[in-house]
């Protein structure tokens, strides 16, 4: 403690943001109001999506639906550019490991001797939105589910 009393105040300070910037890092920054991300994420909850895969949907959004399309149905705008195409999620996923699909958002399909069309997200994307979009993936491969059971008959 006195040490700490000892050290200048510039470097006081310093620290002091440092560590309120930094020594957080590893939650998410307290949530901002946001309310179109709200409405995204309440009918995200209602899909059933925890809160990772909410968060890989808002990213596939913004990075992957131009090629993989809004369902991972292969069909996004840009799929029509592409040869090989993008391919259908729920059918093409189950067939390899999470660990694949990892490795191709991380490093590109080129990186798993595949074409270069799936671009590397691993210098753009952090490890834990790589980890929220590879939960996504997981919803995404997943047969739909059943409907959801009604509410049960009310007594009468
Ligand atoms: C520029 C278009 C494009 C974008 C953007 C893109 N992809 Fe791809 N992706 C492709 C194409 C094309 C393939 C198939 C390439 C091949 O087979 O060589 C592919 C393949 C994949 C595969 C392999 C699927 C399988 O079952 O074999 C995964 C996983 C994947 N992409 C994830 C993503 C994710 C996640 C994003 C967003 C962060 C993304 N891609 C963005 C074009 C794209």
């Amino acid at each position: 403690m006195t040490r700490c009393l000892r050290l200048p105040l510039r470097v006081a300070l310093g620290l002091a943001v440092a560590v309120a910037l930094g020594g957080c890092g590893r939650g998410r920054p307290a949530k901002r109001s946001e309310p179109l991300m709200d409405v995204f994420r309440k009918q995200a909850q209602e899909e059933g999506l925890t809160r990772a895969q909410t968060e890989g949907k808002r990213l596939f959004g913004q990075y992957c639906v131009t090629c993989h399309g809004d369902a991972g149905g292969g069909d996004g705008q840009n799929a029509y550019n592409l040869d090989p195409k993008p391919p259908v999620f729920q059918t093409s996923l189950t067939t390899h490991p999470r660990t694949y699909w990892r490795q191709i958002i991380e490093g590109g399909t080129a990186s798993v001797g595949r074409s270069p069309l799936c671009p590397p997200w691993g210098h753009n994307l952090t490890a834990s939105q790589i980890d929220e979009l590879v939960a996504y993936l997981d919803a995404l491969a997943r047969p739909a589910p059943p409907t959801q059971p009604s509410a049960p008959a009310p007594k009468s």
